[in-house]
């Protein structure tokens, strides 16, 4: 089978199907709803799309913890359901990127319960299990902690024995060092690719070989661990096997998540030559508004520059990109990336867009960032459903009530649970997500923010993502064109070049919600260049010295 390397002409839009489309009014997305919108995804000019998991799993971290890799979630719907929804796509040109979580199952998977019959059933070593330390065995065998909070260790009464989990007590992680746990994901990444799937975003990736003997982390601001099962000893090895066994018979891609992830480690994954990933998702940019991966901060707008140049460069000719600002983890981007932006939230969204989606890679949409959906007003601790807040609330336990406040401020801009409010449809009942009662609460500007509103206005944000997305995908230059960042002088803005056999587009984003004067180098003192995307609906043809309105962004041609 010729890999023919499809995700370099594609755009990825991200849906997370718990918040999608509801279609029988339980309050909970499935994939009757997902059905119901394929003309709509298809309008947006998108060839692809990466859900979020879909399997059977009991849900403490909505779907990331699978009990059956080869079923649906039962409120999702059956296999009879995806299978439709598959053609579906497939009918319109759009390719399926399933999320493939094997890092850690379900407690509640076969394999698991299994496990937990005795030291001698054939499943044991299909976990991570160990002694405790001290006198009894009552300390965790080391001090890693859980990407969610406290120990990475859970202790099993009845063996005496911990089993480790990198998240939550409902998520185990899997024991790679077994070659059958390896056959096994092997056989189900077959599974699903010969149920006809274009591709996997392969979940926390770069954790699942642990470093042997398990040693004690550095202390990392309370997080412990991570130099032990990041890039581990053998996960080239084991990523080598899968692509040469599986994945490269099939025209497929993948993405890792790669948190952590430098440019040179991201080569090991992505170099063509080396046959592992195709792509994978970077931090560093989403990390450049925060403290220590979770406090937050000011926006470094320079580092945050700084970033997609070193990435531009860096697997120019050797990998391929991801250029994405929100999924399912990260909190929606406007506000977040472009302060307050008052009344520009159309022109601040569209400057966004453009900034992402003229660089050089694969871009993804997440559901809602298409009509530009916002953060959700949190007013308690009480009112988060991600397991990520109760284990942090739990951890916390008797300091809860002096440290609930500052707390609930962090998660207040860094929550999960703002990308995870339904998406909004319509300015009627819940928004048009659901008759039923929504599963997470709608954000109350859905009564303004919504889709139907967004096709009734043609200057509204939605119709500029079809339009920039439509330009990008005719575009060699920005496919293959070399990036350059330029300086203008100007602290607020955020300027590029991508160049091409002869062609350059100029990329000029103000992210402030003021205006900006902008002095272009003399070698741009072009009179012949064509405004190609603008977030101002009006004709800027002088590329020069100007003076640039709050956000006003745009791109421009010469040839
Ligand atoms: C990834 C997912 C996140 C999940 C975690 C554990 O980071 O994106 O949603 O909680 O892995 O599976
Ligand atoms: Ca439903």
């Amino acid at each position: 089978m010729e890999r023919t390397r499809w995700y370099k002409d594609a755009v990825i839009y991200q849906i997370y199907p718990r918040s999608f489309c509801d279609s029988n009014g339980d309050g909970i997305g499935d994939i009757q709803g997902i059905i119901s919108k394929l003309d709509y995804i298809k309008g947006l000019g998108v060839n692809a799309v990466w859900l979020s998991p879909c399997y059977k799993s009991p849900n403490d971290d909505n779907g990331y913890d699978i009990s059956d890799y080869r079923d649906i979630m039962t409120e999702f719907g059956t296999l009879d359901d995806w299978k439709e929804m598959i053609a579906g796509m497939h009918e319109r040109g759009i390719k399926l990127i399933m999320d493939l979580v094997v890092n850690h199952t379900s407690d509640e998977h076969y394999w698991f319960q299994e496990a937990l019959k005795g030291k001698n059933n054939p499943y044991r070593d299909y976990y991570i299990w160990r002694k405790g330390r001290g006198k009894n065995g009552k300390r965790p065998p080391n001090n890693w902690t859980s990407r969610f909070g406290g120990s990475a260790w859970a202790y099993e009464e009845a063996s005496g024995e911990w089993y480790l989990h990198l998240f939550s007590k409902k998520q185990p992680d899997l024991n790679w060092d077994n070659p059958k746990v390896r056959e096994e994901v092997h056989a189900l990444v077959k599974y699903w690719l010969d149920l006809g799937v274009d591709g996997f975003r392969c979940d926390v990736i770069t954790y699942i070989s642990k470093r042997e003997g398990l040693p004690n982390g550095k202390w990392n601001i309370g997080i412990r661990g991570d130099e032990h099962f990041t890039h581990g000893p053998h996960i080239h090895e084991y990523l080598h096997a899968l692509n040469k066994e599986v994945l490269s018979n099939y025209d497929c891609m993948t993405v890792g998540e790669a948190s952590g992830v430098t440019i040179e480690q991201g080569l090991m994954y992505t170099a063509e030559d080396r046959e592992e990933l195709d792509t994978v998702f970077t931090f560093e940019h989403v990390n450049c508004d925060t403290i220590a991966q979770l406090l937050p901060c000011k926006l470094r707008f320079k580092q945050f520059k700084k970033v997609f140049a070193r990435w531009q460069a860096g697997l120019r000719g050797k990998g391929w990109n991801s250029l994405y600002l929100e999924n399912h983890d990260q909190p929606r981007s406007l506000g977040r990336f472009t302060g307050d932006y008052g009344e520009h939230r159309k022109e601040a969204a569209k400057m966004l867009a453009i900034a992402m989606q003229c660089q050089q890679g694969l871009p993804y949409v997440y559901q809602g960032q298409e009509i530009g959906m916002t953060n959700y007003p949190f007013k308690n601790l009480d009112e988060y459903q991600d397991v990520l807040v109760a284990y942090v609330r739990k951890v916390l336990g008797v300091f809860e009530k002096p440290l609930a406040k500052l707390v609930h401020k962090v998660f207040l801009i860094r929550a999960r649970d703002h990308a995870r409010t339904p998406m909004q449809w319509d300015s009627g009942v819940n928004a048009g997500f659901t008759s039923g009662k929504p599963w997470m609460p709608i954000n109350p500007n859905y009564v303004d923010i919504n889709v139907a509103e967004a096709e009734q206005d043609e200057d509204s944000i939605l119709n500029f993502y079809r339009q920039i997305i439509k330009y990008r995908l005719g575009s060699d230059v920005i496919r293959n064109g070399l990036y350059k960042e330029f300086n203008t002088g100007s602290k607020d803005l955020y300027c590029y070049e991508r160049s091409w056999e002869g062609k350059r587009l100029i990329v000029i984003c103000n992210f402030k919600n003021k205006e900006v004067e902008l002095t272009l180098p003399n070698s741009f003192a072009y009179s012949e260049c064509s405004l190609e995307l603008h977030n101002y609906g009006y004709d800027r043809k002088e590329l020069k010295k100007m003076t640039l309105r709050p956000y006003e962004s745009m791109v421009y041609l010469i040839v």
